[in-house]
């Protein structure tokens, strides 16, 4: 169902990402070793991870890393490895369906302990990432296939301490051929940074990797995507009901479901619906932002109410949170400011305009300003 609110997991499921299925299809059956799919808050990263990991026949492991941060605050190998075992446990038959015994594999991997429910880390063994990849890609060689190690918002692995997760990847960049990585990152600036493909000195500078961008939904998919989800579900709804939706959401597919499921599925009201999108979205929005502005919350929230009153550029916004904050700030400290919004993806430059990435946002800042 396209209404469902849970990430997608199956591929008819997923509306109108076929050029993204394709590439990352490509990506894996060229054997490529690393792949970045890039994309803001909602838009559909997970949904494509899992639906294409499930269908495409390939073993893997999927770390959610985001989950592991906001339980823990930090992200260390136990918890990766408690979530891959809590992964293959419930996974099991999805092994067994392609024909491969993953206990097996398991059972040589000494961080983990197989017993007759399921899989365990083994609190007693001290094992480095890069044997646990090793053992995934000398096991996948073994049956002809490879292995996908998956991070959702891998950024959150800055938050490791002492592992350095690009030089691992690096590593299994030269020496893994059968092993694909694959991580996937709302705050598009940060993974970068984390991964410092920009960077000379830098493991992973240099190497080929496979990137993929997914972006919002025109407003014509937004509209086919509304009308055939409530196609689904039996129900019509109005034109200009549609259109004020595609026009309000901007084309972000998460909260296009949201809206066709609060009204379609819940039944509430048109207005109503598109309420609680922006009640319930932006309370999930903010949760984020405050952590990013808190270090400097004033001039921020200065500089996306700028924005929203209509300052684009970089000197009418200075201008405006110079005014509001009654300081004067150093040029370098505000363009600062300016680019770490655009690292988390808060706000996007074109063409030397700036723009908030998603009406949520607006909503909520409008609410803290007002
Ligand atoms: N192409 C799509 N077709 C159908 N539903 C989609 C599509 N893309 C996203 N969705 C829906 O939108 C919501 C957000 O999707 P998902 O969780 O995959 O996005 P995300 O980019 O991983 O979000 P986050 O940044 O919050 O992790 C989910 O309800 C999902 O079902
Ligand atoms: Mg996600």
């Amino acid at each position: 169902m396209l209404f469902d609110i849970r990430p997608k997991t199956q591929l008819k499921d997923l509306f109108d990402r076929e050029k993204e299925i394709d590439e990352l299809r490509q990506s894996l059956e060229l054997g490529e070793p690393l792949v970045i799919i890039y994309g803001m808050r909602r838009v559909g990263k997970t949904s494509l991870l899992r639906a294409c990991l499930n269908e495409f026949g390939y073993p893997y492991v999927l770390i959610d890393v985001r989950e592991i941060f906001e339980e823990h605050g930090y992200v260390t190998r136990s918890h990766l490895y408690e979530q891959m075992a809590r992964f293959f446990t419930s996974n099991l038959e999805f092994f067994e369906k392609l024909g491969f015994r993953i206990k097996d594999l398991l059972k040589r991997a000494k961080a983990f302990q197989v017993s007759g429910i399921g899989i365990e880390v083994n609190p007693s063994v001290n094992v480095d990432v890069t044997s646990i990849f090793r053992i995934f890609n000398d096991w996948a060689r073994g049956h002809n296939t490879r292995f996908v190690v998956a991070f959702d918002e891998a950024q959150y692995l800055r938050f490791s301490g002492a592992t350095r997760y690009d030089g691992i990847f690096a590593w299994s960049y030269d020496n893994l051929e059968n092993l694909t990585i694959i991580v996937t990152g709302s705050e598009v600036g940060v993974l970068r940074d984390f991964l410092k493909l920009d960077n000379p000195k830098a493991p992973l500078y240099g190497r080929y990797v496979r990137e993929i961008l997914l972006g919002k939904f025109t407003p014509e998919q937004s509209r086919e995507f509304l009308k055939e989800g409530f196609n689904e579900l039996g129900t019509n709804i109005p034109d200009h009901e549609i259109d004020e939706v595609v026009d309000k959401l901007d084309g972000i597919p998460g909260w296009l479901t949201l809206y066709g499921y609060y009204h379609g599925v819940q039944k509430l009201d048109h207005r109503r619906a598109l309420e609680k999108v922006f009640e319930t979205g932006s309370k999930l929005i903010m949760e984020e932002l405050e952590k990013i502005i808190a270090p400097s919350r004033q001039r921020y929230l200065a500089i996306l109410e700028a924005i929203i009153h209509g300052a684009t550029r970089w000197t009418q916004i200075k201008t405006y949170v110079e005014y509001r904050t009654r300081t004067r700030i150093a040029d370098k400290n505000f363009t600062d400011l300016l680019k770490k919004l655009v690292k988390y993806g808060v706000i996007e430059k074109q063409e030397d305009q700036y723009k908030i990435t998603d009406p949520l946002i607006v909503h909520a800042i409008k609410a803290i300003v007002s």
